[in-house]
């Protein structure tokens, strides 16, 4: 048995029916977002991924670089365009437009917002990050959602983090505007669930990226501790035992974003190795 799933590989030939679908993927330039675009394109998917580094982007885009993994069993891949877009820029958003109007699967990915206690947090750094982690989303959705309703088919993807359940200490623009966007996307989900349109919400525990990573050495600067020991107590505090990788991740976004999860909508899908202890 063993060696017969080892032959099949990791991925099987279940057809997720991303075959030819229009995908748009922000913060694509690394991590999480890099995964998904990449994902997507395996699926057959045809993705737009966009962040602000062009550059990193580019990277992505290299001959080799996509797909991820071998296109599903008896699939060809689809392809992958790249635009430099910075989710802040309202008017950068609105130019996507044309995009948005033939997006079957949107996935809203921002950056993270810098540490930083409640009370300390600036008028000006809430508004900053209100702009291009929550309204970012609303804008990238309203110009997506009329071609979904019509196509009947909508597939909008939104990572969060577990600090929306289990609020995460020194971050709290990351805490609160991060449950802002779950409550829209739940009054959304209820709003055009009978037009074949989900909205589902992935909140990743430790996923291991780049930003993990800064995270990780600034905290062990704040509290002096080897940023490896750090590291350590943080794997074994999750029942995995370890981080998730972006391709694990990307793997159930991959599943959200098919025609397979209909069903699945107003959801908050945890992508954590068991680290949340609540129900
Ligand atoms: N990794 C985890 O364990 C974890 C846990 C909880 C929550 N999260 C959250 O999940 C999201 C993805 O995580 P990640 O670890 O993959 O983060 P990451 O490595 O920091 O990647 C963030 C992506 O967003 C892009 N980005 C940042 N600001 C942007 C802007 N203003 N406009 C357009 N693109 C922008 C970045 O590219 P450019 O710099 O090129 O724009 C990059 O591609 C983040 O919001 C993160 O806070 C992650």
């Amino acid at each position: 048995m063993i060696g017969q799933a080892a032959q099949i590989g990791r991925r099987n030939p279940v057809d997720m029916g991303l075959k030819g679908r229009h995908a748009l993927v922000t913060g694509a330039s690394r991590g999480i977002g890099r995964a998904i675009a990449r994902v997507l394109v395996a699926e057959g998917a045809d993705v737009l991924a966009v962040a602000r580094s062009v550059e990193k982007l580019q990277t992505l885009a290299a001959p080799g670089a996509v797909p991820a993994a071998p296109p599903a069993v008896g699939r060809a891949a689809g392809s992958l365009r790249t635009r430099g877009v910075d989710l802040a820029d309202a008017a950068a958003i609105d130019a996507l437009a044309p995009e948005l109007a033939r997006t079957d699967v949107l996935v809203i990915n921002t950056g993270g917002p810098p540490p930083g206690r409640a009370a300390d947090i600036t008028d000006a750094q809430w508004t900053q990050y209100f702009k291009s982690m929550f309204l970012a989303g609303v804008r990238l959705t309203r110009h997506a959602l009329p071609g979904m309703c019509a196509r009947r088919f909508g597939r909008i993807l939104i990572v969060i983090s577990s600090g929306v359940q289990e609020p995460i200490a020194n971050l709290a623009l990351s805490n609160a505007l991060r449950a802002a966007l779950v409550g829209w996307a739940k009054t959304l989900a209820g709003e055009v669930a009978a037009d074949g349109v989900t909205v589902n919400c992935l909140a990743p525990g430790n996923i291991d990226t780049e930003r993990l990573a800064e995270l990780g050495r600034l905290r062990a600067e704040r509290q002096g501790v080897p940023v490896e020991e750090l590291r350590r107590q943080a794997q074994q505090a999750i029942p995995a035992g370890r981080f998730g990788t972006p391709e694990e991740f990307a793997d159930v976004a991959a599943f959200l974003a098919s025609e397979r999860a209909a069903y699945v909508t107003g959801t908050i899908v945890r992508i954590d190795g068991g680290m949340m202890h609540s129900l």
